[in-house]
C-alpha cells in the first residue's frame, strides 16, 4: 500500500515541527505548510535542518487566510506526493493578545482570519478527495483558552472556540465516509508563542497549572499522531485537552 500523505500547516513552526516528525516517525509522507511571511529561504533552511536530524519532511507554500494561495499549495502537495492529502492537520495559528476594551478591529480581523477562516479553506480543499477515497483525518489544533476563555484573548478563544465547533459539524456530516474530525486543545506549550508572554505572566499561569510545568511540542504530536492511527477510526467530533490539567471538564 502506498504511503499516506499528511499535511501539517504551520508545519515549520514550534507545534508544527514536532507534529510533522511525529507523524513521519508514523510512517506518513508528511509535508509542512509554511508561510513565514514568504521567506522560502527559511523554510528550506529548515527542511535541512530536519533531514539532518533524519526526517525527509517535504515543504509547501500556503497562505492559510487566502484561499486561492490554499488552492495553491494543496496543488503543490499533490504534484510533489503524487497523492490527495490523507491527514491535514489545521495548525497555523497567531495571536495579537490585548485587553477587549482595547482591542483594534484589525487585531481582531487578524486572528479570527488566520485561526478560523483557515479551517474553512483549508479543509474545504481536502474533504472531497478523503470522501472519495473513504478514509481521512482531520485534526484540529484549537486551545485550552477556548474551553476556559483567557484574559486578553477575546479574539483568540473566539477563533479557538469556533474551531471545536466545526469540528463537530464536519465530525457528524463524514463519519460514515471513513473520515474522522478532531480537535487538539493544546495548554501552555514551550514556543515562541508563548515565550513572546511577559516573563512574570508566564510564571503566574505556570504556578496555575497543576502537573507544574509547561508542555512540551512533542506531547502534542504524540496526540496528533495517535489521532491519525488507523486504530483511532472510533474516534471522531472529540475534543482532546493536553493541558497538564490547567483545564478539567
Ligand atoms: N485576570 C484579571 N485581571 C488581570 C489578569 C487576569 N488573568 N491579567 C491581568 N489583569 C489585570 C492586571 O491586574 C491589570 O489591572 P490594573 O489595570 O487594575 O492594575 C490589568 O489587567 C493589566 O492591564 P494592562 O494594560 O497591562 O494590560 P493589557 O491590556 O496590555 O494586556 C495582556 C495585558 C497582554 C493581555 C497580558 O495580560 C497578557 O499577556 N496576558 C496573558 C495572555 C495569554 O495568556 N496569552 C496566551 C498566549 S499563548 C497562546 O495563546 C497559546 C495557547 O493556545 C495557550
Amino acid at each position: 500500500m502506498s504511503q499516506k500523505v499528511a499535511l501539517v500547516t504551520g508545519g515549520t513552526g514550534g507545534l508544527g515541527t514536532a507534529i510533522c516528525r511525529s507523524l513521519a516517525d508514523g510512517g506518513f509522507r508528511v509535508v509542512a505548510g509554511y508561510n513565514a511571511g514568504g521567506n522560502h529561504e527559511k523554510a528550506k533552511a529548515w527542511q535541512e535542518e530536519q533531514r539532518k536530524d533524519g526526517y525527509d519532511i517535504l515543504v509547501a507554500y500556503g497562505d492559510v487566510t487566502d484561499g486561492e494561495s490554499c488552492a495553491a499549495c494543496i496543488r503543490t502537495v499533490e504534484e510533489m506526493t503524487g497523492s490527495t492529502v490523507d491527514v491535514l492537520v489545521n495548525n497555523a495559528g497567531i495571536t495579537r493578545d490585548g485587553q477587549f476594551k482595547k482591542m483594534s478591529w484589525e487585531q481582531w480581523d487578524e486572528v479570527l482570519t488566520a485561526n478560523l477562516d483557515s479551517m474553512f479553506h483549508m479543509t474545504r480543499l481536502v474533504i472531497n478527495p478523503m470522501i472519495e477515497k473513504g478514509w481521512g483525518r482531520v485534526i484540529n489544533i484549537s486551545s485550552v483558552n477556548a474551553q476556559k476563555g483567557q484574559f486578553g484573548q477575546c479574539n483568540y478563544s473566539a477563533a479557538k472556540a469556533g474551531i471545536h465547533g466545526f469540528t463537530k459539524a464536519l465530525a457528524q456530516e463524514v463519519a460514515r465516509k471513513g473520515v474522522t474530525v478532531n480537535t487538539v486543545s493544546p495548554g501552555y506549550i514551550k514556543t515562541a508563542m508563548v515565550a513572546k508572554i511577559a516573563e512574570e505572566i508566564q510564571q503566574q499561569i505556570c504556578s496555575t497549572i497543576p502537573v507544574g510545568r509547561f508542555g512540551t511540542p512533542e506531547e502534542i504530536g504524540r496526540m496528533v499522531s495517535f489521532l491519525s492511527e488507523e486504530e483511532s477510526g472510533y474516534i471522531t467530533g472529540a475534543d482532546m485537552s493536553v493541558n497538564g490539567g490547567l483545564h478539567m471538564h
